[in-house]
């Protein structure tokens, strides 16, 4: 059966829901086969390559734009900025950073090292007063890490998340009084407690002015991000304004590997050298029988069974174990470490994982951004982030909102 993949291992790889692979067999875009004993279908792998190839393919013209030229200056607090990723993706569409707060030591390091000029406050989160910023800043963002939060069979409020850093980021969006605040995620939040703590957030930003625009996932492959991440946006727009947040539009042109570490329209040149971690010496013998944008399945069964251990009877997918990277597909999402082995993601041509300037450019970072800190350090900050391009998506996308506001006002004041 190497040679069929399931219909969970198909969807995961094309990145696509069964269901849109059950109405594309029927349509005829991606036609299963029917497993004879179990009548269940399976994919031709030739046939999935194929249909990935035309996804992907070069000569998909782009014609969207989500550029907007600032009226004026606009200015963000950036809360839980890491090492960057949201903020140089504000600063690229045009966004002025007023000050960026940050926990850890090395990420703050990155920051400071790259934007001697930028205000980096470094600490707790909850031993900030942002008061001093109020009603001066317009956007206030940040990608709270999650938590759940303790109910007690009402309407969560502000008071009873105490304790979260969700808590923190809305108790800062309370103090600074912004037009509009983003918070962003990972998807797991749609289902996070079957979906309680989404609803508690959204009736907490609710409670303090803010009504909040219907949640959205944005994919960052339709974003200029040669990567398959995946970000929840979660947007308020303070009670008193009237006018409509849109999201980014999606881009039709879709970035590969290649596009990432090669000189091309991402990027100008090669990706220069770094370091990088190893495999260690089993896992490299192991990752140099997997082709490309191959994986487990892809060796021998008997190393299959030894590789996977128990896993190998529980079925399912897991396509990401002893992956290896094609060039002319997306990356994988990478993780805060890069070679993982649930998350494994091997260089194309070489048997071993990304070096750390290989992943920054996957996040899409500019090659002249540093990071602090051991290497393991560096993988981490570059894992968390939001990928620059996304998030200069996601900053054209505040500026058009920003410029219908002040030009509401501007009316306003013409009118009176
Ligand atoms: C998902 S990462 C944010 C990534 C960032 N937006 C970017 O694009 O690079 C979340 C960050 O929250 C920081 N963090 C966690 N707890 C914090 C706290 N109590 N106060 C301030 N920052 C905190 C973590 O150190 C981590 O860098």
């Amino acid at each position: 059966m190497n040679e069929y993949l399931s219909l969970a291992e198909a969807a995961e790889i094309v990145g696509k829901s069964k269901e849109t692979l059950r109405r594309w067999d029927n349509e005829g875009i991606l036609k299963a086969v029917r497993e004879p004993v179990s009548n269940y279908r399976v994919y031709r792998k030739d046939d999935v390559q194929t249909l990935l190839g035309n996804l992907f393919d070069e000569k998909s013209e782009e014609t969207i734009s989500n550029y907007e030229e600032p009226l004026q200056d606009y200015s963000v607090l950036e809360l839980f900025a890491g090492a960057g990723g949201l903020a140089i993706g504000m600063e690229k569409a045009g966004l002025k950073c007023a000050a960026l707060n940050e926990i850890d030591k090395w990420a703050c390091q990155t920051l400071i090292k790259n934007r001697p000029n930028w205000n980096v406050l470094e600490g707790d989160i909850k031993n900030f007063d942002f008061s001093e910023y109020r009603d001066n800043i317009d956007v206030v963002t940040g990608g709270f890490p999650c938590q759940a939060f303790s109910y007690a069979g009402k309407k969560l409020g502000l008071n009873d998340a105490r304790g979260t850093l969700f808590y923190e980021f809305a108790r800062v969006v309370q103090e600074v009084n912004p037009p509009i605040c983003i918070g962003e995620n990972v998807r797991g939040l749609l289902s996070h407690e079957k979906g309680k703590t989404l609803e508690g957030m959204i009736s907490i930003l609710d409670e303090i002015g803010y009504n909040v625009v219907p949640v959205k996932v944005l994919k960052a492959i339709h974003y200029k991000v040669p990567q398959k991440r995946e970000r929840l946006i979660l947007v308020g727009i303070r009670k008193d304004i009237d006018i409509l947040y849109e999201y980014p539009t999606a881009h039709q042109k879709i970035y590969t590997l290649k596009d990432a570490l090669k000189k091309g329209s991402l990027f100008e040149n090669n990706v220069p050298k770094s370091e990088g971690a190893k495999y260690p010496k089993y896992k490299k013998e192991i990752l140099d029988l997997v082709p490309q944008k191959g994986y487990w399945r892809d060796l021998p069964l008997d190393i299959q069974k030894e590789y996977m251990g128990g896993s190998f009877y529980l079925g399912g997918g897991k396509t990401g174990m002893a992956r290896r990277i094609g060039w002319d597909e997306p990356c994988l999402t990478l993780t805060c470490s890069p070679a993982q082995k649930q998350t494994e993601r091997c260089h194309p041509d070489e048997t071993r994982p990304f070096t750390v300037r290989e992943y920054a450019r996957i996040q899409t970072f500019p090659d002249d951004w540093e990071f602090s800190g051991s290497i393991a350090q560096q993988y981490k900050q570059i894992g968390n982030a939001v990928p620059v391009n996304l998030g200069q998506e996601i900053g054209y996308s505040i500026i058009k909102f920003m410029n219908q506001l002040v030009q509401a006002k501007s009316q306003k004041v013409a009118n009176f």
